[in-house]
């Protein structure tokens, strides 16, 4: 039977369907990184869901679900900052997953010049400043102004594919 004819499943099969149909398109993977502007503390997550938008204006977005409690924290600072995350990286990205706790211990990392965190290792840092936040389902498209951009570490991307980490098998 053609894919588009599988009857329709229940809300449960259908998030399944969504989780694995969707997961066959591989990305990459950042950490979004903030200062708390309260307890001057670096704070963060992992998406996978970033993508860049426009060059002129320059305009990145990613997609955060409302469940998550770092985003009002990283969302409250001036700026933040995208840090694209190399392949050795899978354990930093788990981290920055993990929800509670401090998420950056053990970390190493430097600041970016909007004064976030550039996580040592990265392959690219982008200073943003959130510019539109429009709500999309159970998440948040939000897109971010960059400021200032580099290149960091060399290596290969963190790549996520199936819900499974991976490398890119060419050149880096
Ligand atoms: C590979 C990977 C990609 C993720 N991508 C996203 C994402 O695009 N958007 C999102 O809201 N959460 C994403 N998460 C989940 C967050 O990193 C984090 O686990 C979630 O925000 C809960 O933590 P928090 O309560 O500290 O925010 C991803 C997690 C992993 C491991």
């Amino acid at each position: 039977m053609h894919p588009a004819q599988h009857p329709p499943g229940n809300g449960h099969t259908d998030g399944q369907r969504f989780r694995s149909v969707l997961g066959r398109f591989a990305t990459g993977v950042v950490a979004i990184t903030a200062l708390d502007p309260a307890s001057g503390r670096p704070c963060g997550l992992a998406a996978n869901s970033f993508t860049s938008v426009s060059l002129d204006p320059p305009l990145v977005a990613f997609c955060v679900a409302y469940t998550s409690t770092s985003w009002p924290v990283v969302r409250g600072a001036k700026n933040i900052t995208v840090n694209v995350l190399a392949e050795h990286q899978q354990p930093v990205c788990a981290q920055l997953a993990a929800r509670g706790g401090d998420k950056f211990a053990g970390l190493e990392w430097t600041s970016s010049p909007g004064g976030n965190p550039v996580l040592d290792g990265a392959l690219a840092w982008i200073d943003c400043a959130v510019e539109a936040e429009h709500p999309a389902g159970d998440h948040v498209i939000v897109v971010a102004r960059v400021l200032q951009l580099d290149t960091h570490a060399d290596g290969g991307p963190l790549l996520f594919f199936r819900g499974s980490y991976g490398r890119f098998d060419g050149p880096a």
